[in-house]
C-alpha cells in the first residue's frame, strides 16, 4: 500500500459485540506499523455530533420518532464527514470509525421500521453516497451480547442504554439487518464471529486488511 492512501474503516454490529475493543486495537497494532490513525465513532466524533449522540443515545434523551432520530443521525454524520473524515482522507490517513450508516441501516431501517428507501435517499442527498472502503461486522448472538453490554454499562456508570432497552426483538431484528447487508455487499463488508478470543478475532482482522487494502 502507498503510505499516502487514506482508507476509511468501519465497524459495525449489535450490542455487546466487542466492537469498541477491536476498534482500539487494530488502531494501536496500525500505528505501531507507523501509519496515521484517526480513531472516531458514532453518533459523534466531533464536539457538535457529539451533542447530538446525547440527544439520541441516553435514556432520557428524548422521545424521537425513527424519522427524526435519522435527520439527527444524518445531521452529525454531514458534520463527522465535512469536518474530520474528509480532511483526515485527504491528508492520506486512516480513520476506523465505531459505527458509520449501516447503524443508521440497521437501528432505524430494520430494527425500528424506518423505511430503508428513505434511509438510502437521505443517504444520497446528504452525503452523495458516501461509504466506507472496508466495514467489519461483528456478528454475535443477541442474548450473549446483551449481556456483555448490560455488564460494561454498569460498570461504567452509562446512562446509554436507550437501545439496549428495547426487547429481544428489536435485536433479533438488528443482527439479520446487519447479515443481510453484508450479503448484499461482500466486498465491502467482512463477518466475522464476535463469540471468539478477542486475539483470534484481532488477527482475522489484520489478515483482512492486508488482503482486502492493502494488496488492492
Ligand atoms: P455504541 O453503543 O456502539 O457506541 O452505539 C451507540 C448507540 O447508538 C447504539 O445503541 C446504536 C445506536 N445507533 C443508532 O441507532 N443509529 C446509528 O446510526 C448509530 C451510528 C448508532
Amino acid at each position: 500500500m502507498g503510505q499516502n492512501q487514506g482508507y476509511f474503516i468501519t465497524f459495525e454490529g449489535g450490542e455487546g459485540s466487542g466492537k469498541s475493543t477491536q476498534v482500539k486495537l487494530l488502531a494501536d497494532h496500525l500505528r505501531g506499523q507507523g501509519r496515521d490513525v484517526v480513531l472516531t465513532r458514532e453518533p459523534g466524533g466531533t464536539p457538535e455530533a457529539e451533542k447530538i449522540r446525547d440527544l439520541l443515545v441516553r435514556n432520557d434523551g428524548g422521545d424521537w420518532s425513527p424519522l427524526e432520530e435519522c435527520l439527527l443521525l444524518f445531521a452529525a454524520r454531514v458534520h463527522h464527514i465535512r469536518t474530520l473524515i474528509k480532511p483526515a482522507l485527504e491528508a492520506g490517513k486512516i480513520i476506523i470509525s465505531d459505527r458509520f450508516t449501516d447503524s443508521t441501516r440497521a437501528y432505524q431501517g430494520y430494527g425500528l421500521g424506518m423505511s430503508l428507501k428513505k434511509i438510502e435517499a437521505l443517504n444520497n442527498d446528504c452525503l452523495d453516497g458516501f461509504k466506507p472502503d472496508l466495514t467489519f461486522l461483528l456478528d454475535i448472538d443477541v442474548k450473549d451480547g446483551l449481556a456483555r453490554s448490560t455488564r460494561r454499562l454498569a460498570d461504567e456508570q452509562s446512562s446509554e442504554d436507550r437501545y439496549e432497552n428495547l426487547d429481544i426483538g428489536f435485536h433479533e431484528k438488528l443482527r439479520a439487518g446487519f447479515l443481510d447487508m453484508a450479503g448484499r455487499e461482500p466486498l465491502r463488508f467482512r463477518v466475522i464471529d464476535a463469540d471468539n478470543p478477542v486475539d483470534e478475532i484481532a488477527d482475522k482482522i489484520k489478515v483482512t486488511l492486508a488482503e482486502r487494502l492493502w494488496a488492492a
